[in-house]
């Protein structure tokens, strides 16, 4: 028996070929632009020292011992969705293991047959993976442009039985460029046109909104169906949820099969989230104001280096510059390394090709220093290229 099929090893050649191998690096020790940790609650101590304290006064089984709907359901989970919903502004919540397993839930268990899903092009992997086992149509709209969409939604709605229903997805700060939708604008046009509306919060949850999200620092919660808002970014920790209506709760419970047939996250996790999410509600402003701050301080570094042109629109934490090729853009990533910045290219087929990039991701313990030389590294770097 060969150690991997024909069929399989070809497929790998292929993407030695094209320098899009992915692998599992090992990098440690470099100032980070590149994890989701904005605001540096992972390695903050006193964080740390909450959580162990937390257990210490509330001491805990070391695993969950069972899917949620059998033994894995422990008093943490129910004290943690009392808090997210409240915090969150929402009827509900209900926490799945990650925010891949609350996607695939809900797009593979929501739309049904006959139903329509419209998402941007961009929408994360994990919506296209639970649209992809779900039984409704499904048809992307262009990135971020609300006239796309409102034609697809005139042409389905002409041809749509009565009963069908259409839901559009998005998400508040896109992973891979940083930008957002006229969130606004989309949740009116959903609204008029009696749409169901899911916002993936990702790279939102914990930073917008005063430590909320975005929908709720634009004051929209009413007009969206749900919110996934996942806890392994700014909160440091793991797991995520969905946000809507007790009626949504009851059929994910029931239907959601990444929520079913899994084991629960263990009490450590839980534990950890809610001690993150009220050091989050005590202390978070600060970071949060810093972390703008550090946002402003790189976008005005990029226009006085004149290197501006080089990135995606976005004032978020996530700054991209496009470096067509997979070869060119790894081994810009690969020099920034070596002079002691953590920056990660994203290659195709991750995103489409010509737009291969390096992804700044910017946080609040990022210096002013480590902030202008690594964009200084970045132009000699461009220069020598072009
Ligand atoms: C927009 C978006 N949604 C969902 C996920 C998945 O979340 P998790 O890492 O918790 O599985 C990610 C993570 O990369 C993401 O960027």
């Amino acid at each position: 028996m060969e150690k991997l099929p024909k069929k399989l090893r070809q497929k790998l050649s292929e993407r030695l070929m094209n320098d899009a191998m992915r692998s599992l690096p090992l990098v440690d020790g470099l100032v980070d632009f590149s994890s989701n940790d904005y605001l540096g609650l992972t390695r903050n101590e006193k964080l740390s020292k909450a959580a162990s304290d937390f257990l210490k006064i509330k001491p805990q089984k070391n695993g969950a011992t069972g899917s949620r709907l059998l033994t894995g359901n422990h008093a943490l989970y129910h004290e943690l969705e009392m808090f997210l919903k409240e915090h969150h502004r929402s009827e509900s919540a209900l926490v799945f293991n990650s925010g891949y397993d609350a996607n695939v839930g809900f797009f593979s268990s929501v739309p049904q047959r006959g139903d329509l899903i419209l998402y941007d092009e961009l929408v994360h992997a994990s919506i296209r993976d639970g649209i992809q086992m779900g039984n409704a149509k499904s048809y992307k709209f262009a990135h971020n442009n609300l006239e796309d969409l409102n034609k697809k939604l005139m042409s389905f709605r002409a041809e749509s039985r009565s009963d069908s229903e259409i839901y559009v997805v998005t998400e508040s700060i896109f992973s891979m460029d940083g930008d957002s939708p006229d969130l606004k604008a989309l949740a009116n046009l959903c609204s008029e046109n009696d749409c169901y509306l899911i916002v993936d919060e990702a790279h939102a949850t914990g930073i917008l909104g005063e430590g909320r999200d975005f929908i709720c620092q634009l004051g929209l919660e009413e007009q969206v169906f749900a919110r996934i808002i996942t806890f392994g970014k700014t909160l440091g920790c793991h797991g995520a949820a969905i946000l809507g209506s007790e009626a949504l709760k009851n059929y994910l419970v029931n239907f959601a099969r990444s929520l079913i047939y899994t084991t629960a996250l263990p009490p450590h996790t839980i534990a950890n989230l809610l001690v993150s999410y009220r050091f989050l509600k005590d202390f978070g402003k600060e970071q949060c104001k810093q972390l703008q701050w550090n946002i402003d301080f790189f976008k005005q570094q990029t226009e006085e280096l004149g290197i501006a042109d080089l990135f995606i629109g976005s004032n978020s934490a996530i700054q991209c510059a496009i470096i067509p090729g997979n070869a060119n853009v790894k081994s810009m990533a690969a020099q920034l390394q070596l002079e002691g910045f953590d920056v990660r290219p994203i290659l195709s087929p991750t995103v489409k090709e010509g737009e291969e990039r390096l992804r700044f991701c910017l946080h609040a313990f990022n210096t002013k220093e480590e902030i202008s030389r690594i964009l200084l590294l970045l132009k000699n770097l461009w220069n020598e290229r072009v």
